[in-house]
């Protein structure tokens, strides 16, 4: 029997990441077969992060400008990506999240009149603007998909809640922990030390990463001041910062950190290298999604660089402790948990509430049978 082709929309670094699992178990199944197609959103860090799990990308929309504008960037992904189902016809197409490739990505599907798998879906703030544009995309994805793929009960309650009928939803897990369970036993120590040093191996890690949006100009420079004055005030500590490459992130975070001893600035690093140094991390500060589902599986504590989060269930776990981008705030924080008191050993136990491992290959017996009914 010929396979089904599943097209597998990729666009920017978390869906990379959170995509490269149900990429490998669409590969192993006897009536499917995955088709990637990247808009590449993010030009290297897309095929960066596929490069780290051997995979890579079989069409490339090749979308990405430096700077580039969230309307410029919707219409370039619209255009390619219609031209491209029309060319190559598929059964079924995957979007994952809730950035520009995903959201445009399904409605691109929809006007093709393929059904779209939505994989973690039911996420929400209930804030318009935060994360911006993201809480508007997941939430049209929920009107756009055939197939709902909630990663944990609250988002199916969501889901439910906007009436969204609970046959098309599945409650699967987060693939971002199949990614993590694949990748962790595949990285080593060796990438860490060679960016800190050995001298440094041995001192309290902070591990630091900021990119979102809404928090680009003063919020951001207010994280990186923060950032800083934690360096400075605990010698004992090395702060590591692989920089989100958009120049808005740049210009503001490298002047207030660079020339610090303890705080070594970096490019953003592959999953596997980037998993190593959140195992070693004594702390996390982060505004990033992936990274508080991650820290949560891993048991690190997290001070989350944003005002709301979507990942409630990680709070309630423990992992993760909303600061916001207020400078005294973070840096008040930071320095309680660096003296390692009850509050911090709380927040160091690791949780499966984002998923078991096993969300892929959910994902997939969902779609053979759906698919061959
Ligand atoms: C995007 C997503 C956001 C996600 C984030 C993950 C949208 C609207 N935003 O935000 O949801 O959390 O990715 O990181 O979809 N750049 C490069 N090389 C790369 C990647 C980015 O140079 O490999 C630079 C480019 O100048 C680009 C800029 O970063 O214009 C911003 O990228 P963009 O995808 O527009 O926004 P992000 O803030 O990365
Ligand atoms: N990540 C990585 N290298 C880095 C920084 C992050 O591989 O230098 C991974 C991280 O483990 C997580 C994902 O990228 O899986 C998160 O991406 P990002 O923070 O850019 O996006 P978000 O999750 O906030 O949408």
């Amino acid at each position: 029997m010929k396979r089904q082709t599943v097209a597998v929309i990729v666009g920017t670094r978390p869906e990379a990441v959170k995509m490269a699992p149900v990429i490998q178990a669409l590969a192993k199944s006897k009536i499917l077969r995955p088709i990637t197609v990247s808009t590449s959103q993010h030009q290297q860090m897309t095929h960066q992060i596929l490069g780290s799990f051997g995979l890579k990308v079989d069409h490339d929309l090749r979308v990405m400008r430096k700077g580039q504008t969230l309307w410029d960037l919707s219409g370039r992904v619209v255009t390619k990506l219609g031209r491209y189902f029309a060319a190559n016809p598929v059964a079924a197409v995957l979007v994952q999240g809730d950035t520009t490739s995903a959201f445009f990505g399904g409605l691109c599907a929809f006007y093709h009149k393929i059904p779209v798998g939505h994989i973690e879906a039911g996420l929400r703030t209930h804030e318009m603007y935060s994360p911006f544009p993201e809480e508007m995309n997941r939430t049209l994805l929920g009107a756009v998909a055939t197939w709902h793929f909630p990663p944990t009960q609250d988002a199916v309650k969501r889901l439910r809640a906007e009436n969204i009928a609970a046959e098309t939803i599945y409650l699967t897990g987060n693939t971002v922990v199949d990614a993590l369970r694949w990748m962790v036993p595949r990285c080593s120590d060796a990438p860490l030390r060679k960016l800190i040093g050995t001298a440094a191996m041995k001192k309290k890690l902070i591990l630091v990463t900021c990119h979102r949006r809404e928090s680009l100009g003063k919020p951001m420079a207010a994280v990186a001041g923060a950032t800083a004055t934690v360096a400075r005030e605990n010698a004992d500590t090395v702060v590591l910062f692989p920089v989100h490459p958009n120049p808005a992130v740049r210009q503001t975070v490298m002047p207030l950190l660079e020339n610090i001893p303890n705080v070594v600035l970096c490019e953003p690093l592959d999953y596997g290298q980037f998993l190593s140094c959140l195992k070693h991390a004594y702390l996390v500060l982060s505004d990033s999604g992936g990274v508080q589902e991650e820290a949560t599986a891993l048991g690190k504590p997290v001070l989350v660089l944003r005002e709301s989060t979507e990942r409630q269930e990680g709070v309630k776990a423990g992992a993760l402790k909303l600061v916001g981008t207020d400078a005294k705030l973070i840096v008040r924080e930071s320095n309680r948990l660096l003296r390692g008191s009850a509050a911090y050993q709380r927040m160091c136990r690791a949780s499966n509430v984002f998923g078991d491992g096993r969300s892929a290959a959910r994902i997939v017996k969902i779609l053979e049978r759906a698919l061959t009914e």
